[in-house]
C-alpha cells in the first residue's frame, strides 16, 4: 500500500571496503544486536516514547485552531531537547520559507524558536514582535532551566507592559511535567493553559510529545500523518532480525565504525528542509551516546561526536576533509527521490559545452547526481559511507524518520551497554550555572568554583 511506497530504506553498501567493514564483521555482532532489538522492544512501556504514536492529538488541534486567527506569531521558549525536535518539524514540513511568506499563503503564525539566552537574540525579537498579536509557548520538562525560565521572565514582562497582567493567559501556554517543578507551579498560580510532558520521556525523545506537537500544530503540520508515520518506524524497528531492521542497522553500523577508529559520524541530507533534522539528530546521538560509563559502572568513553552537513552545500567546504583526512568517519547521507519541486533548468547558451548541459535537466536530478556522485567517490576514496533513501519528505516520512533515529539510539545504546537516556554531564554545566548566579541551595558549589578560580 502507501506505507510502503513511503518506507525510508537504508543502503549500506558503501560501509564494506578497505578502510570500512566487512560483512563477516556485520554478521558476528547479528546476535548481539538482536538481542539490543528484544532489550529495546520489551522496555517500550518504561521509555514512554516508543508508544507515542498512539497518542491523541485532538487537544493540540483544538488548540491550534482556536488560536490561529489571533495570533501572527507562535514563539517557543525551550532549549535542546525542548526546542531543536520544532525547528527540526518546522522547517522540514514547511520549508525553509515559511515565516517570510504572506499570512495568506501560510495560513497559519509563524513559528520563532529562541533556543538561547543570547541577549541580542531575546532584545532583538522583542523588538520585531507585535506582542499583541504573539502566543509564546515556554517548554521545559524540569521547569527549571535557567535559560528558558529566563526567557520565560523577559518576555513575560514586556507582555505585562503590552496587553497588561490580566491578558497573560492569552499570550502564554506552558509545556511541562504534569506534577513536578516551578514552571507547573507557576501555571497553577496563574491559571494558564498547560499541556503535560509524559514524564517518562527525556527531552531529546520528546519531539512526539507537547514539546513538538502543539507548535507544528500551530503552523498547521498534519499530527495525524505525523504520527502515523511515527508508528511505521516504530514498526521497522521491531523486526527481530537486525539485517532487515534500519534502526538496527544503522546502530550496527555505527557501532562498529566506532570500534574500528571511526568517532566520527557525519549527517548529510541532500535537502535543505531537512537541514535541521541533522541538528536535532546530533542532538540525539551525542546526548544519549556519549558516556563514561557503562551500565555496570565502569568505565566506557564512548560516543561518536556528531557532524552536521548539507548537501550539496557542504560538497564545496567540508567534503575535502571528508575525501583526503583521516579515516575517521562514517558519512550518513539522506538521499530523496521525489522532492516536492523539480526546478527545471533552462537552456541557454548552448554553444558554451561548460553551461549547455545543465539545460533540459532539473535541479532535483542535479543534486540527486551530486549525491551519487559524492557517495561514490568517497567509497573509492576508502570512506565508509550509507544512505537514508526518503521517498520524499512529508509529514508520514519525517515522522518515521524520527523514530528510526530514536529508536536507532536506543539500540546502539543496548550495543555499548550505556545508558542512553541520562545527560550527567549537561547537568553539570547546568549546576554550575545556578552556582554561578547564585540560587539558593547551590553554595556549596559556588564555593567550589571560587576555590578553583584563587587556584
Ligand atoms: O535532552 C535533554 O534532556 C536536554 O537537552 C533537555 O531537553 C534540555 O536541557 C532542556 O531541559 P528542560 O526541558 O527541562 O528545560
Amino acid at each position: 500500500g502507501w506505507r510502503e511506497t513511503q518506507r525510508i530504506r537504508l543502503d549500506v553498501n558503501n560501509v564494506f571496503g578497505p578502510n570500512g567493514l566487512t560483512p563477516a564483521e556485520l554478521e558476528a555482532e547479528a546476535a548481539r544486536a538482536a538481542e539490543a532489538i528484544a532489550a529495546v522492544q520489551s522496555r517500550r512501556e518504561a521509555l514512554g516514547w516508543p508508544l507515542l504514536p498512539e497518542q491523541d492529538v485532538t487537544p493540540f488541534e483544538q488548540f491550534a485552531a482556536a488560536h490561529r486567527d489571533r495570533i501572527d506569531t507562535f514563539v517557543v521558549l525551550g532549549i535542546g531537547g525542548s526546542a531543536l525536535g520544532n525547528i527540526a518539524v518546522q522547517t522540514a514540513i514547511n520549508g525553509p520559507f515559511y515565516n517570510l511568506l504572506p499570512r495568506e499563503q501560510r495560513g497559519w503564525p509563524r513559528l520563532l524558536v529562541l533556543d538561547n539566552s543570547d541577549p541580542e537574540l531575546n532584545a532583538g525579537a522583542l523588538r520585531m514582535l507585535d506582542l499583541r498579536r504573539t502566543m509564546f509557548n515556554v517548554i521545559s520538562k524540569s521547569g527549571t532551566t535557567a535559560e528558558t525560565m529566563a526567557s520565560f521572565l523577559y518576555f513575560r514582562q514586556a507582555l505585562v507592559e503590552a496587553v497588561g497582567e490580566e491578558k497573560l493567559g492569552d499570550h502564554i501556554v506552558l509545556t511541562t511535567d504534569p506534577s513536578s517543578g516551578f514552571l507547573r507551579q507557576i501555571g497553577q498560580r496563574e491559571g494558564w493553559t498547560m499541556f503535560d510532558l509524559p514524564p517518562k520521556v527525556g527531552g531529546r525523545f520528546s519531539v512526539l510529545t507537547s514539546v513538538g506537537l502543539l507548535s507544528a500544530a500551530m503552523t498547521g503540520v498534519n499530527l495525524r500523518e505525523l504520527l502515523a508515520g511515527a508508528a511505521y518506524g516504530g514498526e521497522l524497528a521491531a523486526n527481530p532480525d537486525p539485517l532487515r531492521n534500519p534502526a538496527a542497522l544503522g546502530a550496527l553500523v555505527n557501532y562498529l565504525c566506532f570500534r574500528k577508529g571511526k568517532p566520527i559520524v557525519v549527517m548529510m541530507p541532500y535537502a535543505n528542509r531537512l537541514r535541521d533534522v541533522a541538528d536535532w539528530f546530533a542532538q540525539l546521538w551525542a546526548e544519549s551516546l556519549g558516556k563514561a560509563i557503562d551500565r555496570q559502572g565502569k568505565p566506557a568513553r564512548v560516543g561518536q561526536t556528531p557532524v552536521k552537513a548539507l548537501g550539496a552545500t557542504d560538497q564545496h567546504s567540508q567534503v575535502q576533509l571528508y575525501m583526503e583526512g583521516p579515516y575517521d568517519k562514517l558519512i550518513n547521507f539522506i538521499a530523496v527521490e521525489q522532492y516536492a519541486e523539480e526546478a527545471p533548468i533552462p537552456t541557454a547558451y548552448e554553444d558554451l559545452e561548460g553551461v549547455s548541459y545543465l539545460g533540459g535537466h532539473t535541479m532535483a536530478e542535479l543534486i540527486q547526481a551530486e549525491q551519487q556522485a559524492t557517495a561514490i567517490a568517497l567509497s573509492e576514496a576508502g570512506q565508509p559511507n550509507m544512505t537514508h533513501i526518503f521517498p520524499e519528505i512529508n509529514a508520514f516520512t519525517l515522522g518515521q524518520f524520527l523514530m528510526l533515529m530514536e529508536m536507532q539510539t536506543a539500540i546502539a545504546g543496548e550495543l555499548y551497554d550505556i545508558n542512553a537516556f541520562d545527560q550527567p554531564g549537561v547537568e553539570a554545566g547546568k549546576i554550575n550555572t545556578y552556582a554561578l548566579l547564585g540560587r539558593r541551595g547551590f553554595e556549596d558549589r559556588r564555593a567550589a568554583i571560587a576555590a578553583r578560580a584563587q587556584a
